[in-house]
């Protein structure tokens, strides 16, 4: 339970204990509650995207969620987000051109891949390949047009195929070559597993990306938000990102609920399993939001797209565990607002199709690039360095022992 403190309280509070002046924040912040987590407090004005956490909705740039999950495509969206507006047919065939032209890696950035440990994660990989990009393309040009636009599109087009990469490295393969004849998500497809994908398991994908492409100022958004206020170069703001998105608190919970699944088994073991998380106080992996407090629209979509696929390619015996985990968890935890996120159901798909568990959170950060790259945008427009305050708890003027002297 948060139990918001002023910091003038906790400055007193702090005075008082250690009979020392508090220092340290001035009283001009004197009326500031702090909150752990930053919970609720407005970090930046934006028009990127919105939540309304009690009624469901998250819109892109005032556009539903569903309309552009089933009427539009990742691309489309990822334009949306990072210049404003839907594109026209010549804006989106241009950019969709640049951003094939851009897919492929620099050999030196493939051979650089080749030393990551196979055993590393490939969030890791992914971290430290964004970050090698500002190597190569090291020109800080933030108040140029064209510099901003090149970056975006090297971006987009460049992070799928570093994780489809690392993928093929770590199992002591060559990294399979874009092809040019497939559009966004089935080419990350087919570099992935070496086989052009269905349409549909292509259109699910690209759908998958759209709902994971922006979701308003969440952890790893933060992240980058804190890293572009420095005015650094937009590899350094992805590289932050992605770092951020690795913990399995945040991006990385996908992962962990198909491991759940696994865990449980079968669907006479929910019970029980949910039972003793309950009791031992501990989380239920895809469950609970900061801000939804019902079912996430994301989670409902994905939903439809899992049994979509399952028609298609077979039942997965996880999913009905998956429904008897989601009705379990309801009723015992529905009254606090605990329903499914959107990786609850996301895992089972990317499951479907064929890419594998640790590449969950690689492919959540494919998508949410462009969320990352519109609030990148939006924060050059008017930047101010992030410099938060803090509630100082240590003590004042203690003496400096001598190393001799310390017991
Ligand atoms: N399972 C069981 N109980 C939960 C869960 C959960 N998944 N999530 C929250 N609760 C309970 C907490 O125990 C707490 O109960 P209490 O008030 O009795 O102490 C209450 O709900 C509030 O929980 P907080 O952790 O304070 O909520 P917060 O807003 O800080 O956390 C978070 C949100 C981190 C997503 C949390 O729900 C969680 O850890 N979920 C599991 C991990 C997960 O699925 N993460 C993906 C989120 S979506 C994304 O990042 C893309």
């Amino acid at each position: 339970m948060i139990t918001p403190t002023t910091i003038a309280d906790a400055q007193a509070t702090n005075g008082k204990a250690s009979g020392q002046p508090s220092g340290g924040i001035n009283g001009a912040y004197g009326t500031c509650a702090f909150r752990p987590g930053l919970e609720g407090i407005p970090a930046v004005q934006s028009s990127i995207s919105y939540v309304d956490g009690k009624q469901g909705i998250l819109e892109y740039r005032g556009i539903p969620i569903d309309d552009l999950a089933h009427r539009g495509t990742f691309l489309e969206t990822a334009y949306l987000l990072i210049w404003g507006q839907l594109p026209t047919t010549e804006q989106l065939e241009s950019f969709s051109h640049d951003i094939q032209y851009h897919r492929r890696l620099k050999f030196r950035i493939r051979d650089m891949m080749k030393c990551f440990p196979e055993s590393g994660h490939p969030m890791d990989a992914l971290q430290a390949s964004a970050a090698a990009l500002g190597l190569f393309y090291s020109r800080r040009a933030l108040l140029d047009p064209e510099y901003i636009r090149a970056a975006v599109m090297r971006i987009i087009a460049k992070i799928p195929t570093m994780v489809a990469a690392f993928q093929m490295i770590r199992k002591g393969n060559d990294p399979i070559q874009p092809r040019d004849d497939l559009g966004y998500a089935a080419n990350f497809l087919y570099m992935l597993n070496e086989q052009k994908p269905d349409p549909i398991e292509a259109k699910i994908f690209d759908a998958c990306l759209t709902l994971h492409a922006e979701h308003t100022i969440n952890a790893s958004t933060f992240s980058a938000l804190v890293t572009a206020s420095t005015m650094t170069d937009p590899y350094a703001v992805i590289a932050s990102a992605v770092g951020t998105l690795a913990g399995p608190l945040h991006g990385g919970a996908n992962e962990e609920v198909v491991s759940m699944l696994d865990e449980i088994g079968s669907v006479d073991n929910v019970k029980a399993y949910v039972d003793d998380r309950v009791s031992c106080r501990q989380k239920i992996m895809g469950f609970g939001h900061r801000v939804y407090k019902v079912k996430d629209p994301r989670a409902c979509i994905l939903q439809k797209m899992a049994e979509q696929l399952f028609d298609k390619l077979g039942r997965d015996r996880r999913y009905d565990i998956a429904l008897e985990v989601e009705k379990v968890v309801e009723d015992r935890l529905g009254h606090k607002g605990i329903y499914p996120n959107v990786d609850f159901y996301s895992g089972l798909v990317y499951k479907r199709l064929g890419i594998p568990d640790d590449l969950f959170t690689p492919v959540f950060a494919i998508a949410r690039v462009a969320g990352w790259l519109a609030h990148w945008r939006e924060q050059l427009e008017e930047n101010r360095i992030f410099r938060p305050t803090q509630v100082y708890t240590g003590a004042h003027q203690l003496p400096y022992i001598p190393i001799e002297e310390r017991g």
